[in-house]
């Protein structure tokens, strides 16, 4: 039902040539009804949980990036395990959500737009997180998104994307759209270098097909 709604939403705001509107329309109609925003999960993705386990990722003295943070729960995951992280999303509703949970999180939220980036951020971040923003912008917005990300990483700096998967052949879809390997492929034209790609199934009911990757930023020195 609710995936509904936020399809039905992102329709009505696309057709009036806004592709960002429907994030605050979304979360400010749900108000403290989570359960009305599809991706709210109030937990830490368990894809990058269980990516971060098997890495042994650590954060302590380094910074992270979240984009499209949601309701925070990423943000509060990677702040327990030591990074000092800023998180942003374009809509102030989910934002002062963010406020509202975690009241005494040393975590920066930020409203802020992923096509229009803050200058703040430069020189970039130890470890910057995509999980599932690009695959909610319409494919015509996704360059745009993807280049701005590339430059969101310090030098040597990490980048874990994770979206849900489709074969170039297969019909794009309804939002969320699946990513193509050759969008990601993308981060590497902008001078990534690809560490790992992992293409599989989740362990949600039905499972997703999602790509997991993860890219460095080559040093500037
Ligand atoms: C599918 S949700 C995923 C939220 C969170 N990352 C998660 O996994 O639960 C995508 C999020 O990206 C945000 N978003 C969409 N376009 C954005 C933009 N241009 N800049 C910043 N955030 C954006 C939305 O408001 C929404 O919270």
């Amino acid at each position: 039902m609710s995936r509904h709604r936020a399809q039905q939403l992102a329709s009505e705001f696309l057709a009036r040539s806004d592709a960002k509107g429907w994030f605050e329309a979304l979360y400010a109609e749900a108000g403290d009804v989570y359960s009305a925003v599809p991706w709210a999960d109030l937990a830490p993705n368990p894809n990058l949980v269980e990516w971060s386990i098997s890495q042994e990722l650590k954060g302590a003295g380094k910074t992270a990036l979240v984009i499209g943070c949601g309701y925070g729960d990423d943000a509060e995951f990677l702040a327990e395990l030591g990074f000092e992280v800023v998180a942003f999303d374009v809509s102030p509703t989910a934002i002062a959500q963010c406020n509202q949970r975690f009241p005494n999180s040393p975590v920066s939220y930020q409203v802020a737009d992923l096509l229009n980036p803050s200058a703040t951020w430069s020189p970039g971040f130890d470890f910057v997180l995509e999980a599932y923003t690009l695959q909610v912008l319409p494919p015509a917005l996704r360059a745009a998104a993807i280049s701005n990300i590339s430059r969101l990483i310090a030098p040597l700096g990490q980048l874990l994307v994770i979206a849900r998967g489709r074969e170039e052949t297969d019909p794009p879809g309804r939002m969320p759209y699946p990513l193509t390997r050759k969008e990601l492929a993308s981060f590497e034209a902008l001078g990534l270098s690809n560490q790992s790609f992992e293409d599989y199934l989740d362990n949600e009911s039905p499972p997703v097909r999602r790509f997991r990757a993860l890219y460095t930023a080559v040093s500037t020195a």
